[in-house]
Order: structure tokens, then sequence, then C-alpha cells
């Protein structure tokens, strides 16, 4: 009885959400038509299609991952009084906005070329400037270069040069305007500078377009119907939102482990140069450094140097060691290092390989739940979806993850990672994981500017999925690698995102992400719903090695499968390097540092609140962001204001909308009114923060869609 209800429900559902794919593929203005073609609809097909996919769903429903568990885990204290750390001011902040403004100011995207190039002496000119605005981010101006680069690389386009010339063309312009050592440059125009061609050839689209494309808001909201979609929901009501509970206490748990970002170089090795001006320091190909202090680290270095494989190994002993209780893994990407100008698809395979075999070893009979990071292609961000041609073909990545992923997943996932990288897991009957592959929105992957739409119907897959959950009243957590509101996200696919989030706010628990490499968190607005964006395993760069660890609610009648509360673990770097010791501590736990009830998104909402009107609360929270780094810069209003719109920014590239009166309040508090540009511009993105020691590396960037 129960089922046929389950059905019939489930084929009115299919068939609205057929209606709405009409809707969607033919537009409203064209009723008519839209009808004509529903009638010619072939139903059996369709119901056809449909139960095959619902016997899938009740083929994974008999899949328990994780084996039953009735250990209640000795949670972190959360009483005791706050420990103030005051930051020592060594480093100041130098910022000269009114260079960045007169520059942005002067700059307006024309066709010519010799103004192309003039602009580009400009920004040469800016180079001495943006050097000291390190700690802040200049996108309008990496605006500007994007903007001149597109546009010299559409002039040689137009005027039909050929693949080589023009390569050779960026090659020079890269190493006479000393963007990068000629050995980056040339890596650099190798690696990419073919995907970029193709891409802007198939494309029309006028440079201001692509760069605000690919930049966001930073770079002009120009709009491009072309990048404008919406995911089609089912005609299912949202259930009324019952106000989520606070998790009892003393019951049973999970213990969850989170991994991220281990950018593990092999070719680190201590004593090397670690102030080389390359993108990525440290390696042997650095040679030997010039002075005492600019060689790299035992143990790793706060430079632009990521992780060696004695770090690698030394954590994740001490985490096999220190906590022998982890019911499961959550692992979300980026395992090769930044060498992004010399990387192969054989050496990122091989990475890979290795790493997985080295967690197998480590966490025997751990199951292991990956997502895919942006660095795991070769080259980096480059993700085409299945319009590329042939020869950039991504199966070479997707079949080898889904072979090493087999070996923590069920086999149910193998269809949908060979496609696009992302897989639904039940974990236990009532519990889903659902990874995505933030790659489809990232906004450096230059394919998505031929086609943004849903690539690989993703996001319709997360709908279908969700949808599945909601009638079976699953509680499901959401993994991946970008988190969707950071400005390296596509704002399109973020706002689709964020309406999901929202439609199945009930269902949705809680969301893990990475690639930032701050400790951080994102909440989504509206309704509430909360992100973790786990720390980095890199020190890259001036931060502290890191990993977490959340308690989440477990297998009991009342359980509401939310985080209960979570713990980062950091390494002292500075220590570790001085002492040859490596020493592995619990630098907080949520609840208590910050004297939270509990983890619900309301409770971190009010922490905002806090932080926003208390700033020696913020100062804490800033402290544990960088892990704890001895070498962390000095935060002002400013990067106050920045960090905490982050993090309320479910959304990216709609910092106006999200963060207006969190600003207005500290600029009452403060006394210090800024001009509307600095919503835009200071989007902190990892991929900038890579390039500001040497501000010009953003016109490669950019122009060849690094990051
Ligand atoms: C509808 O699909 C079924 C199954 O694929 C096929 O046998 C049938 O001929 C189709 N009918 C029409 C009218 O296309
Ligand atoms: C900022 O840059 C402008 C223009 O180059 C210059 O005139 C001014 O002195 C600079 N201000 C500071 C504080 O360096
Ligand atoms: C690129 O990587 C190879 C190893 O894969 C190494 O031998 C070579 O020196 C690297 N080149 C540069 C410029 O770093
Ligand atoms: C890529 O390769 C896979 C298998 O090798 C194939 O199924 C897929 O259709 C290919 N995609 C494109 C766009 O050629
Ligand atoms: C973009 O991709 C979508 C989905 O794959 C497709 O429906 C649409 O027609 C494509 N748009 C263009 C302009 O090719
Ligand atoms: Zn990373
Ligand atoms: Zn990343």
């Amino acid at each position: 009885m129960l089922n046929q209800i389950w059905i019939t429900k489930n084929i009115i559902f299919l068939f609205s959400l057929v209606v709405i794919l009409w809707q969607v593929i033919l537009g409203s203005p064209m009723r008519m038509k839209k009808e004509r073609e529903i009638e010619g609809t072939n139903w059996t097909e369709l119901a056809d299609e449909w139960i095959r996919a619902r016997e899938r769903i009740f083929e994974r429903i008999s899949v328990t991952l994780l084996p039953y568990t009735d250990k209640i885990h000795k949670l972190p204290p959360t009483s005791t009084s706050i420990i103030i750390d005051e930051l020592k001011s060594k480093q100041l902040m130098r910022m000269n906005y009114s260079r960045i403004l007169w520059d942005m100011e002067t700059s307006q995207q024309t066709g010519h070329l010799s103004l192309f190039v003039d602009k580009a002496m400009k920004l040469l000119d800016l180079r001495q400037v943006m050097m000291e605005v390190e700690t802040s981010v200049m996108s309008k101006v990496s605006c500007t270069a994007c903007k001149v680069g597109t546009g010299l690389l559409k002039h040689f386009i137009k005027a039909r040069k050929s693949e080589e010339e023009i390569m050779n063309s960026i090659y020079r312009f890269c190493v006479s305007l000393k963007i990068q050592s000629a050995r980056v440059c040339q890596g650099i125009t190798l690696l990419m500078g073919g995907e970029v061609i193709y891409v802007l050839k198939q494309i029309e689209m006028s440079p201001a377009q692509v760069c605000s494309f690919v930049i966001g808001d930073a770079c002009e909201d120009v709009y491009n119907p072309l990048h404008d979609w919406e995911v089609a929901f089912p005609p299912v009501n949202k259930p009324a939102v019952k106000p989520p509970v606070t998790p009892l206490e003393n019951v049973p748990s999970f213990k969850v482990l989170h991994i991220s970002d281990t950018h593990y170089d092999p070719y680190y090795q201590e004593g090397s140069n670690a102030e080389c001006n390359e993108p990525l320091c440290c390696r042997y190909t650095n040679g030997p450094p010039l002075t005492p202090t600019a060689a790299a680290g035992r143990w790793g270095d706060y430079r632009k140097c990521d992780t060696p494989k004695r770090t690698v190994d030394h954590m994740l002993k001490h985490i096999a060691k220190t906590h022998p209780d982890i019911d499961y893994i959550l692992w979300t990407g980026d395992l090769p290092p930044h060498d992004v100008w010399n990387q192969t698809r054989e050496e990122n395979l091989k990475i890979l390989r290795e790493t997985v075999e080295q967690m197998v070893t480590t966490f025997p009979g751990i199951p292991i739940f990956p997502s895919l990071g942006n660095h795991e292609s070769a080259p980096v961000n480059s993700y085409p979806p299945s319009f590329a041609p042939k020869e950039n073909n991504i199966s070479w990545l997707y079949d080898e993850l889904d072979k090493q992923w087999r070996r923590w997943l069920p086999t149910g996932t193998s269809h949908t990672i060979r496609r696009g990288a992302f897989y639904s897991v039940l974990v236990r009957p009532g519990f889903r994981i659902l990874s995505v592959n933030t790659n489809y929105c990232n906004n450096k992957n230059w394919w998505l500017l031929i086609n943004s739409t849903d690539p690989v119907s993703e996001l319709q897959w997360l709908i279908y999925e969700l949808q599945g959950a909601e009638i079976n009243s699953e509680k499901v957590h959401i993994i991946g690698h970008i988190p969707p509101g950071h400005s390296d996200c596509l704002k399109v696919w973020s706002r689709n995102y964020y309406h999901i989030i929202n439609r199945y706010e009930s269902t949705i628990t809680a969301q893990f992400f990475g690639h930032t490499h701050y400790d951080e968190f994102e909440i989504f607005y509206d309704t509430l719903s909360i992100a973790y964006v786990g720390p980095s395993v890199s020190p890259y760069y001036d931060l502290n090695p890191g990993y977490r660890i959340y308690y989440v609610d477990g297998d009991h009648p009342d359980t509401t499968r939310m985080v209960v509360d979570h713990e980062s673990w950091v390494m002292n770097l500075k220590e570790a390097n001085l002492y040859d010791y490596p020493v592995w501590y619990k630098l907080y736990s949520a609840r208590q540092i910050f004297q939270m009830p509990s983890l619900l998104p309301k409770d971190w909402d009010s922490l905002i609140d806090k932080m926003t009107n208390e700033p020696n609360v913020f100062d804490i929270y800033y402290k544990h962001y960088y892990k704890n780094s001895p070498v962390r810069p000095l935060c002002n209003d400013e990067c106050r204001k920045r960090l905490l719109c982050d993090l309320r920014s479910g959304r990216s590239h709609d910092r106006k909308a999200l963060c207006h009166s969190l600003e207005a309040k500290i600029d009452a508090d403060t006394k210090t009114g800024w001009r509307a540009w600095i919503y835009n511009g200071l989007a902190l993105s990892m991929s900038v923060v890579m390039a500001i020691p040497r501000f010009a590396y953003n016109l490669p960037k950019y122009v060849l869609g690094l990051g």
C-alpha cells in the first residue's frame, strides 16, 4: 500500500518534472509549442526510465556502509571561560587604496590593440604598489589585466594567427614583462595555451564578458544570457520546516576525520630555496638558497611551499595513534602540489594512487568518502564537460578515480563517478552522503565559458538524490571541494546550489568543504544551513598544517545527524623546524572556545553577530582561521569585514546583498566609510592569494586560466 502511494506520488512527480523540463527547454513565451510537444511525449519510454531509476534507489537502500556502532565518544568539554590571546602586531598591513581606485576608474574596456598594450604597461607601473598591498586583493586590477590579455588573444585569433604563433606571443609577453621566470612562462604557455585558444575561438564574448565570467562581480556584472540558467525542481511541495532541535547529550555519535588540501609535494627538499619567485618553491629544482634564512624547513615552510612527505607521514601516524576510534573519513581533495606550470596527467595520477594507498594502509577498514579537488587535473582547473574535443576527454582522471575510490564506495557509485566524479552513498538507513564535484562551478575552468549550463547534469542529479532522500526521510551530508559561496565558484552555479539547499533544508543537516586552506565556515541564509570549511594539511602559505575532527549525532532513535561539536588539530611548523620535532595538538573545540550551546546553524549565525560586535571574539576566530600561525598578518577593520562577510556568503558574488548590514555595523563602530567597490574587490580567493607577492602573475593567471 505504502509502496503504491509512493509510486503514484513519483509518477506525478515525474510527470511534473517533464513539464518543467519542457518549460526550461522551450522558455515560457512559447506556450503553444510547449503544449504540443508535451502531447507528443513518449510516456511509455519515460515510465520505463523512471522504474529503472526507482530500482536503483531500492538497490542503494540495501547498502549499509558503516557497521553499527553504539559508541559514546567523549566529546570535548564545553564550559570554562575564554582566554583572550592578543595578536602580536609585528606586521602592519600596508594598503594603498587610492592607487587601486585610481586605476579602477581610469581603466575602460576597449577594442584596440594599442590601447591594450598601453593598459598592460600601466599595470606594469602598478607592480610596486601591488607588492605593498599583499594582504588585500586587487581584483579590479586583475580585471583590467584579464581584459587586456583576453583582448590580445582575441585580436590574434581574429588576425588568423596560427596556434603556434599565438603561443609564442604569449610566451614572449610573459617573459619580457617578467611576469614569471622563463621556465614557468614556458610551462604555462605549453600546458594551457592550446585549451584557452580553443575556448576563445569557440565563443562570441567580449573581453568584458569573459572577465566578468572568470573573475566574477569584482569585474563588473556583465549580463550574458548564455550563462543564465536554472535547474528544474520537482513540483513536490517543500515540507513544513521544523526548527532543528539540539542534539541530545550522552548518546552514541560518530567521530569523523576531515582531511583537505594535502598538496603533497614529492619534490620538496629541505634546505632548497624557499624564496624563488615562482608559484611553488622549496623544491630541488629551485637550487640552493641565496641566504641562510631562505632555506626550506625540514617539516615544511611558511613561504610558498607545499607539504613534504615526512610531514604527511607524520600526521597520518599521529592521527592513527591519537584517534583510533574514527568511524569514517571525509577527504575533500587537492592532492597534488602547486607546481601548476609543470604538471602532467601521469604525475597527478601517480600522486592520486600513492595517497590513496597511504590512506588505505593507515586507516584499514575505515570508510573514506572522497571528493575531487581543482588541482587533480592537468592542467589545473581544467575539467572539460562532454562537449570538449576528444583529446581533452577527462575520462583519464574520472576512470582512475572510480578505480581508486571503489575501495570504499559501493559499486553503484561507479556510473556517476565515471560521468562526473560525483556520487551518492547511503552510509546507513536514513543517513546519506552526497559528494559533489565542484569543478563545474570553478570559474577558472575555462571550458565553462563555452557552456556553463549544469555540466554533466550534476545539479539535476543532486536534486534527484535529495528528492529521493526527502521521500525516504533520510538525512544528508554534502561534501565537496570549493565552498559554493566562495568567489572561485561561478555565480550562476552558486545561485542554483543555494536554491537547492533552501528547498531541501530539512534533509541536509551539514555540508563539508575545503579549498580555502583556512579554518572557517559558511552560512546559507533565508533558510539557515551550515557548511563547514576544513583547514588544509598544506601550510601553503603562512599557515600551520591542520585537520579537523567532527562529532556527528549517531545511531539512536532521536538522532538529528547534525554536527554536535568539532575540533581543529594543528602542528606548529616553526617549532617543528626549530627542534626537529613536530607536535600535533588540539587547537580548539568549537563549542568551548566560542561558548556556543550547540552547533545549530542559528548558533553559528549568532556567533557572526557576536564577532561583529565584539572584536575580541573575532580575534579568537582569526587566530584559529590561520591555524595559530605565528606569521599571520594583522587583521584590521577591512580585513575583519571581509572575513565575516565570507562567513555570511553561502552564495558567491553577492556580497552587497549578504553583507550590507554587517559592514554597516562595523563601519558605524569604527567610523570608516568605504566605497562600494570594496564589496567586490576584497573577495579573498586562494588562487588570488597565490599570486600576490608577484602582482603581475595575475596576468597569465587570468589569461591562461591558472588558479
Ligand atoms: C515509445 O517508446 C517505446 C519504448 O522505447 C517504443 O517501443 C515505442 O515504439 C515508442 N512509441 C512511440 C510512439 O514513439
Ligand atoms: C598611494 O599612491 C599614490 C599614487 O601613487 C601616492 O601619491 C600616495 O603617496 C600613496 N600613499 C601611500 C600611503 O603610500
Ligand atoms: C618538471 O618536472 C620534472 C619531473 O616530472 C622535473 O624533472 C623537471 O625538472 C621539472 N621542471 C621544472 C621547470 O620544474
Ligand atoms: C570520453 O571517453 C569515455 C570513455 O573512454 C566515453 O564514454 C565518452 O563518451 C568520451 N567523451 C567524449 C566527449 O568523447
Ligand atoms: C548548453 O548545454 C545544455 C545542457 O547540456 C544544452 O541544453 C544547451 O543547448 C547548451 N547550449 C548551447 C548554446 O550549446
Ligand atoms: Zn588547495
Ligand atoms: Zn582547491
